[in-house]
């Protein structure tokens, strides 16, 4: 019977002590400890968003301007713009489009509806520079993701120059 007792006591002190432990575990009771990470000038995510730098412009000028129809390609398709765009088109779009461009990715299986499109097609070419490049930023709505946010606007007109390189395989 003491035993009993005793260990009762023993059990509700340490439970008191655990409860009141516990009070600041969950902040019901909250200490600022020093934490190091978030100490610091930083902004979260939809806080104030910083504007840009007065006086400055943007060096790629107006993606596309509502109303002007497809955008005309600034980018002249020298090497470095080639090679730039081969280099992205292998990131970006090989998985679906293959590294031909024929359509047949190692993603490709997967996409049930509708498939990659061929882009060494005559139906594909035959499409001008800046509606590639309207494919490109907004995708093709339920088939192709958007990829404006992979892809910079200058980015995205050197894969436009690498998709004219691409022939159908003989
Ligand atoms: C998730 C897979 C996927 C990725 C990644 C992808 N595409 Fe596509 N793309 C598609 C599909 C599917 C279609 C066919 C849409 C349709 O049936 O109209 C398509 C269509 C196109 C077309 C239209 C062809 C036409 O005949 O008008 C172009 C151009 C194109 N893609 C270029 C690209 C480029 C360039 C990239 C990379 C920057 C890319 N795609 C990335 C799946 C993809």
């Amino acid at each position: 019977m003491r035993l009993l007792k005793q260990l009762f006591w023993v059990f509700l002190t340490l439970g008191i002590l655990f409860g009141i432990l516990e009070l600041f575990m969950f902040d019901i009771i909250k200490i600022d400890w020093v934490s190091f990470m978030e100490i610091q000038p930083s902004y979260r995510p939809m806080e104030d968003p910083l504007p840009p730098p007065s006086q400055s412009v943007p060096v790629e000028g107006a993606i596309v301007i509502p109303g002007m129809g497809a955008p005309e390609n600034p980018t002249t398709a020298d090497d470095a713009s080639l090679a730039r765009g081969a280099e992205l088109f292998a990131i970006n779009c090989q998985m679906c489009h293959g590294a031909d461009g024929a359509g047949s990715g190692p993603v490709a299986p997967f996409l049930i509806k509708f498939k990659p499109a061929d882009l060494t097609s005559a139906v594909a070419q035959s499409k001008s520079d800046g509606s590639m490049f309207l494919t490109i930023t907004n995708g093709v709505d339920g088939r192709m993701p958007a990829l404006n946010e992979n892809l910079t606007v200058s980015e995205r007109w050197d894969v436009v120059n690498f998709l004219r390189t691409l022939k159908p395989a003989e």
